[in-house]
């Protein structure tokens, strides 16, 4: 689920918009939920959980799930659902030698220290442990950030709010993986078109409202206007908006 550390850039989360406007990114896990194969009775920590719908689909299936997240509100609702959840920054986590595996969809590339979300995973895993975890590869949303610095450079203003995520090519993360005393089993990079059942202005309004609101008076004329350098690429002949997803899917253990 979409993740979200202490440094994202100004993104807040509520796990009532989350659901109405991103629904899609727990119903597309199942690739990676293969990957963690998981066995019952495994010790589990799914890194930024979100609102816990899949880490309540890992309890379903036997696990005994862990699931942090830095949103407050992510982690009231993982225990409305009676979910063992905690605050915590995915960029240092406090676990020690713990769990069977580490287990993240759609979150770390909320996390742009990387490198410190690999050393947590690291101490977090028994040795021998998995990671396994899908989030946005190089590429990813291409179109929709392409779009936003267009506007950003004709209106002037804070063009890195237009990208403030974490998006390796496989040959990159392999690399930090293996820097960290992981030996990389599988790396994918997978292209996942994903149809916006509520639209592209949902979709900004959600994880991009920082951009638009640097623009304070002006923010809708600037939404409107990515909008508009954003139709032919993401919206066809019926209305409906593709958003140009690519993930990075990989599994690797602790050496
Ligand atoms: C993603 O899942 O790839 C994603 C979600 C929100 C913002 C950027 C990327």
């Amino acid at each position: 689920m979409a993740s979200h550390p202490a440094d994202a850039r100004q993104q807040t989360w509520s796990a009532g918009t989350y659901d109405t406007h991103a629904r899609f990114v727990s119903d597309l896990a199942g690739g990676v939920v293969e990957w963690l194969a998981l066995k019952p009775g495994e010790r589990i920590l799914d890194l930024g959980c979100g609102d816990g719908v899949l880490t309540a689909e890992l309890k379903a299936a036997g696990a005994d799930v862990t699931g942090v997240d830095s949103s407050p509100d992510f982690v009231a609702s993982c225990k409305a659902k009676g979910l063992d959840a905690r605050l915590m920054d995915g960029q240092s986590l406090t676990f020690s030698h713990e769990f069977d595996a580490v287990f993240s969809n759609a979150a770390l590339h909320w996390m742009t220290n990387a490198e410190g979300v690999v050393q947590g995973v690291s101490r977090a895993l028994k040795p021998g442990g998995r990671f396994v975890a899908e989030f946005g590869g190089h590429g990813n949303v291409a179109a929709i950030v392409t779009a936003m610095q267009a506007v950003g450079r004709r209106r002037g203003g804070d063009l890195s709010l237009a990208h403030p995520w974490y998006f390796p090519a496989p040959d990159v993360y392999q690399a930090l993986l293996e820097k960290n005393g992981f030996a990389v089993r599988r790396i994918a990079l997978i292209p996942r078109p994903v149809v916006l059942k509520t639209g592209i202005e949902g979709w900004l309004m959600l994880f991009r409202k920082p951009f638009f609101q640097q623009y304070e008076n002006q923010a809708e004329n600037a939404l409107a206007e990515a909008i508009e350098l954003l139709r032919p690429a993401l919206c066809d002949a019926n209305g409906k908006w593709t958003a140009d997803y690519v993930r990075l899917r990989v599994e690797a253990v602790k050496s």
